[in-house]
């Protein structure tokens, strides 16, 4: 076979994967293996580039570059805990959209500021360094803001940040635009960069930590397009494929998340929504209204004689790490001829798909977990809802309050069921920062604690009983 022909056949082989493989990853069952067919596309294609012609001596410079990057990347993705998966995805993005930055960089030092080039190849090249950079100070300030090295409260220049914004994303398209007709100065190239630098920095470090995942996925799209860019500029389809379907995807995904959320996306990128967190005090962090107590011993007892028990799992119980107790749990009640089933909102937690993972990390059966409007019908014919670690997607205010900042996101109707109980460690607000009235219902309790301590109790007292 034509030795182009061959490497182009492994290029096809390879995208066929990476496809087969982001459908996979749509389902809990079939992701983890999604994820393995994905990356042996990724490897092929990457093979098949080493085996070009114009590879030269280059391919040594290469491997040692993959194996220094293999040697960061697996520990710590081995390492990563689940609850800070977002941050860890943020940094990684950031990096591909850095390496698009320096590659077009690198492309204009070796064409003369693409004296001999096309002109479509010098604007692909220039586009991919803006958006590339942008991407990277951006992620940068994502991933600061949600390890909390940098506050999560929006930093803004007030009302002079938008124009500002628009000035800077000005100036680097201007330098692009000299470029492109013909002026070969590398400052140029340097002042690209660097204004693009500041749009990343100026867009991303006003928005609040709540929208941060979302952000995220914003700039993984973006990361996508960038490199997509580079590689029409490059002329190679491997970068153009793998591009266009982070692009694509990272797009797909934007638009879920803010729907479930119900927030805009020029909404998100206006910014100041939230402050990140989550942790003691928040906006909501100053009630002193009452509320009701109870016991793990109490709870146990509510839960065992009722005919129907609903697990409302969120961000806490992930950050607890309590899904395995819950199963034992669920497994106790259900021996006892309870029914249990598990109310899944679309962005409870801090990913999306955070409390499937979680759930089906523990092996809690498929079936028994029900989205959002499924459950949300039953809701009146619950005996107890078990709330673990969850609180802006039970917040009734999204439903009543028009002056709350959630109102109008669906939410999960834990208030219509007979009795709740809610497994959190204080009364400190979720991750909007706003107070929540389930919590001072008269048919709630509160069983104050962390949530594997809480629900390991009640599993003790099942025992018992
Ligand atoms: P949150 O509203 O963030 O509430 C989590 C609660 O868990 C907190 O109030 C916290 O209260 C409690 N908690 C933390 N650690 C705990 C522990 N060890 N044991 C027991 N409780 C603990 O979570 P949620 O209801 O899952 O809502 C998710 C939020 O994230 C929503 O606002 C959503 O819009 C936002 N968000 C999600 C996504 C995706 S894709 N999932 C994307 C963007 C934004 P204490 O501190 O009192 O314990």
């Amino acid at each position: 076979m034509h030795h182009e022909v061959f490497i182009n056949t492994l290029y096809i082989i390879s995208f066929s994967l990476m496809i087969y493989g982001l459908m996979k990853l749509t389902g809990p069952q079939t992701a983890v293996r999604g994820n393995w067919i994905a990356a042996i596309g990724m490897t092929l294609a990457f093979v098949a580039t080493l085996l070009k012609d114009e590879m030269g001596e280059n391919w040594l410079l290469i491997i040692a570059g993959l194996v220094v990057g293999a040697a960061v990347g697996v520990p710590a993705a081995l390492k990563v805990k689940m609850t800070a998966m977002p941050q860890m995805v943020a940094l990684f993005n950031g990096v591909g959209g850095g390496a698009v930055a320096l590659i077009a960089w690198a492309e204009f030092r070796n064409t003369d500021g693409y004296a001999h080039e096309p002109k479509y190849m010098a604007i692909a090249s220039l586009f991919a360094a803006l958006v590339g950079s942008v991407s990277f100070w951006g992620s940068n300030v994502a991933f600061g803001k949600l390890q909390e090295i940098l506050p999560g409260k929006p930093i803004t220049l007030g009302k002079l940040q938008q124009p500002v914004n628009v000035l800077v994303l000005l100036g680097a398209v201007a330098c692009g635009v000299a470029i492109a007709v013909g002026a070969d100065s590398e400052w140029l190239m340097v002042g690209l960069l660097v204004l693009a630098a500041l749009v990343g920095l100026f867009v991303v470090l006003p928005i609040g930590g709540a929208d941060m995942p979302v952000v995220i996925s914003m700039l993984n799209a973006a990361t996508g397009l960038s490199a997509a860019a580079m590689g029409l500029a490059l002329n190679n389809t491997a970068l153009i494929v793998a591009g266009m379907l982070v692009g694509a995807s990272g797009s797909i995904l934007t638009n879920l998340m803010a729907k479930a959320m119900n927030r805009s996306i020029p909404a998100i990128v206006a910014g100041g929504f939230g402050g990140g967190g989550g942790s003691a005090g928040g906006a909501g962090g100053g009630e002193t209204r009452p509320v009701q107590s109870t016991s793990a011993a109490d709870a146990a007892i509510q839960m065992a004689y009722a005919s129907n028990v609903v697990v409302v799992p969120g961000y806490g119980m992930a950050v607890a790490q309590a899904q395995h107790a819950v199963k034992e749990m669920a497994e106790l009640l259900e021996a006892k001829g309870v029914q249990v089933s598990y109310a899944i909102h679309p962005v409870a937690g801090r990913m999306p798909g955070h409390m499937n993972v979680l759930l089906a990390e523990a092996d809690v059966p498929y079936e028994q977990l029900k989205e959002m409007d499924e459950i949300n019908s039953q809701f009146a014919q619950t005996d107890v809802s078990l709330v673990i670690g969850a609180n802006d997607v039970t917040n009734p205010a999204a439903e009543t309050n028009p002056n709350s900042p959630i109102y109008g996101m669906p939410v999960l109707k834990v208030n219509q069921s007979k009795s709740v109980i809610v497994l959190k460690r204080s009364m400190s607000s979720g991750f909007a920062g706003i107070d929540n009235e389930l919590f001072y219902d008269s048919k709630t309790a509160m069983l104050f604690g962390d949530a594997k301590a809480s629900v390991s109790e009640i599993v003790e007292e099942l025992k018992q009983l």
